[in-house]
């Protein structure tokens, strides 16, 4: 069962998981955090840069892996999630650059880049903490439904239900890529805490689902049952379900 704390804004769930992460990374510098990205942890992410200037919270030895990112943007377009995260994390929280890792979505072969990427992680230790949003569809990463529970990095295909979720950030749905690598099911329960954030009434019901329903390949997020040490940060209407 995962420990579920509700806050009555985003604002407020945000701040306190940058509280518990800031803390984590005072207590053990060289940890290895892995980001999502997408709007839910954006405050996130402001919040620990802001406690980061405040307290002087020394990030130099912080490792960061990305969950996903999309096939066939070129580089350096600015809703890849590489630049993403560059915006929202490496230069928010002025990390290195090389200790921020992302899967190469421009790579010639996207295959051997999400092969790639499984063993790089594999090389740094794992994932440590781990902060994940969850799709209205109940996906973790970019694990769409139908995502073996045991699955590892590897190329997927968009369902339309998420390219038109994120049609938001591309001028038109069709803008939006077909493909993605993602860390797989798997690979993400390997991490040792999973930071689960969801706000808004768009994802009550995959949040009731992933942490009270079946545990099933049709909802990638209910494998977070699988894990021993799951924190879910929501507010009151994305709780609304539960
Ligand atoms: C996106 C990302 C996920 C994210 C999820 C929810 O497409 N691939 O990592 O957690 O879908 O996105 P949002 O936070 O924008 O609702």
């Amino acid at each position: 069962m995962a420990e579920v704390i509700i806050e009555r804004t985003p604002q407020a769930a945000s701040a306190r998981a940058a509280r518990h992460i800031a803390a984590t990374i005072a207590a053990r510098p060289d940890l290895v955090l892995g980001v999502a990205t997408g709007s839910t942890p954006a405050h996130l992410y402001r919040e620990l840069a802001r406690i980061r200037d405040r307290d002087g919270l020394d990030v130099s030895r912080l490792t960061v892996f990305a969950l996903d990112e999309y096939v066939g943007l070129p580089a350096g377009h600015p809703e890849s999630y590489a630049e993403v995260v560059r915006r929202e994390v490496t230069d928010a929280l002025g990390l290195d650059p090389s200790r921020v890792h992302v899967p190469d979505g421009s790579a010639a072969d996207p295959f051997a880049a999400a092969d790639e990427y499984e063993q790089r992680m594999e090389a740094a230790g794992g994932v440590d903490v781990q902060i994940l949003g969850i799709g209205g569809n109940g996906h973790i990463g970019f694990n769409e439904p139908g995502s073996s529970l045991r699955s590892r990095t590897r190329v997927k295909t968009l369902s339309r239900s998420t390219r038109t979720a994120n049609a938001r950030f591309f001028d038109e749905v069709d803008r939006v890529p077909a493909h993605c690598i993602t860390q797989g099911v798997g690979t993400i329960l390997d991490a040792g805490h999973l930071v689960l954030l969801a706000f808004g009434a768009g994802k009550a019901d995959a949040v009731a689902a992933a942490l009270e329903g079946p545990v099933t390949a049709s909802v990638p997020g209910s494998a977070l049952q699988l894990h021993p040490h799951v924190t879910a940060l929501l507010d009151d209407p994305a709780a609304a379900a539960l």
